[in-house]
């Protein structure tokens, strides 16, 4: 009887802790959509509306990428640990204060771009179909061996990466399947000189040879996310 009591007790203590977690986390990330979309009216001057990206990956492809991701790289890119020019005026205190961030996120992540053009239903008005096109995205074939870039995707990246370079929402892993491949070699170059922080950049940058890395690249833009 005792102990039923006394797991009873914690039970309860647990559970009423359990809800205090709860209650304060989401007191204090309040996500907007409404307002991520009105922030994003910036932001689409360069990574697009659809935050499909542009200038052929000088603007990465925001849309769909995990919003735990976006986000720590919004506060990477205010804290200046990942250095860029560009983004400057945009992520810093003024423009994009921390309490914004998870609606921006939360915005960005939720929209589906899609590689196939869908079948448009007869009742569409044009517009409707123009807003649907707007939405496929395509990064394009790159010439390398892609068989070997496979067997490199498997062997060193796909454990944190996800299987066909899908990435993984749960653990704000970003995909590398629709995303540009000059933006990708650009981080690249920089995991291996240091200037963007990446996991075991050593074991995985340094050392990578151009064809190694034109390989891994051929893969991913051949691969369906
Ligand atoms: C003037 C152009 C410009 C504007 C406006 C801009 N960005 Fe960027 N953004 C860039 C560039 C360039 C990069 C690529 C940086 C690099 O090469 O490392 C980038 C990178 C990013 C990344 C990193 C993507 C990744 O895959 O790691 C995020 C996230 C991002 N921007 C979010 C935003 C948000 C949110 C806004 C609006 C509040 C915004 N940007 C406004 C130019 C811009
Ligand atoms: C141990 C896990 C792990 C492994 C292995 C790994 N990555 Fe990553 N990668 C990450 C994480 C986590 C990030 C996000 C880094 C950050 O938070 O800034 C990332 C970011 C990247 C980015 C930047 C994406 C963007 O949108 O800016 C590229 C490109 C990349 N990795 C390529 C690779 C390649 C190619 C390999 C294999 C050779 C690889 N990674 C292996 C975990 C890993």
């Amino acid at each position: 009887m005792f102990k039923v009591s006394v797991f009873i007790f914690f039970s309860f203590f647990a559970l009423s802790t359990f809800a205090d977690t709860l209650s304060t986390s989401t007191d204090k990330i309040n996500i907007d959509l409404d307002l991520g979309e009105e922030i994003n009216e910036v932001c689409a001057g360069c990574h697009g509306e659809y935050g499909q990206g542009g200038k052929n990956g000088e603007y990465p492809r925001l849309a769909g990428l995990p919003e735990g991701y976006l986000a720590a790289q919004l506060k990477l890119f205010k804290d200046e640990k990942r250095k860029n020019m560009p983004m400057r005026p945009y992520a810093n205190e003024r423009e994009l204060p921390d309490e914004d961030i998870p609606s921006v996120a939360a915005y960005l992540s939720q929209i589906k771009l899609t590689n196939q053009m869908p079948e448009f239903d007869e009742t569409m008005t044009a517009y409707e179909k123009l807003l649907i096109a707007k939405k496929v995205f395509n990064i394009p074939k790159l010439e390398g061996d892609i068989e070997w870039g496979k067997e490199l995707y498997v062997d060193d990246c796909q454990l944190c990466h996800g299987k066909n370079g899908a990435g993984k929402d749960e653990s704000d892993t970003p995909p590398l399947t629709g995303q540009y491949t000059q933006y990708m070699m650009k981080q690249i170059r920089q995991f291996a000189n240091g200037e963007r922080w990446h996991e075991y950049s050593d074991a995985l940058f340094e050392e990578m040879e151009a064809e190694e890395i034109q390989a891994i690249m051929a893969y991913l833009s051949i691969t369906d996310d």
